[in-house]
């Protein structure tokens, strides 16, 4: 794997291919090299829902509208956000016509309360297998992003799919379609010395 693949697979809204249908093989493929990822005690908790039925997607797309509408009431977003929301606004307006929407899932459900062992336990054994998968995507052309917002309607979604909620938890859902071209640059993030502490926090 490439430093270049890494640093730059980016969260793709706007360069999602919304024309071209993705193959289910690449899906496959892509999914076999995200199960590679580590998860505690190798449970290996995921399994994946992929939606490319076209009415099973309006109705998601509209829980994730509705998700996404209330994640962002009442927040006033920094300058440096603004682009992202607006790239977010628009996946949100055109979520159904992404070709296969991957719903990430983990087997089993969080106690409540629940330890913060038990926690980085679950969410740790299940998203490095959804960045596995991203990465897999971009290195053959697939653009994809890691969204959470339909999450509010977790319930409704398990029910439309199909998904036993009381045993499965929904973790993530991954848009996926071809990349269009445009720029390949890394992310913007804060510089690394200024995230990384020697020895002591301070
Ligand atoms: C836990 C998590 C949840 C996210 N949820 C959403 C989401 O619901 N919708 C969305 O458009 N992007 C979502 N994102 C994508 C982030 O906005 C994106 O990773 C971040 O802005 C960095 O983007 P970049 O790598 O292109 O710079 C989520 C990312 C993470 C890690």
């Amino acid at each position: 794997m490439s430093i270049e693949l890494l640093s730059t697979t980016r969260a793709i809204r706007r360069r999602l291919d919304l024309s071209r249908p993705v193959e289910r093989q690449d899906l496959l493929e892509c999914l076999d090299i995200a199960i590679q990822a580590p998860s505690g005690s190798n449970r290996q908790p995921w399994r994946f829902v992929i939606v490319q039925d076209g009415a099973t997607k309006q109705q998601i797309a509209e829980y994730y509208r509705k998700g996404f509408a209330a994640n962002l009431s009442g927040r006033t977003p920094r300058p440096d956000q603004l682009r992202d929301l607006d790239s977010g606004q628009y996946l949100a307006e055109h979520l159904a016509e992404v070709p296969a929407l991957v719903l990430v899932c983990s087997l089993g459900r969080l106690p409540e309360p629940v330890s913060a062992l038990r926690l980085a336990s679950f969410y740790g054994s299940i998203f490095p297998a959804v960045w596995n998968f991203m990465l897999a995507l971009r290195d053959r052309g697939l653009g994809s992003c890691l969204t959470t917002a339909h999450l509010a309607y977790e319930r409704e979604v398990a029910e439309l799919l199909g998904i036993p909620f009381d045993e499965v938890t929904q973790v993530a859902m991954v848009p996926v379609a071809h990349l269009l071209p445009g720029a390949d640059r890394p992310g913007r993030r804060a510089p690394v010395a200024e995230v990384t502490r020697w020895d002591r926090w301070a």
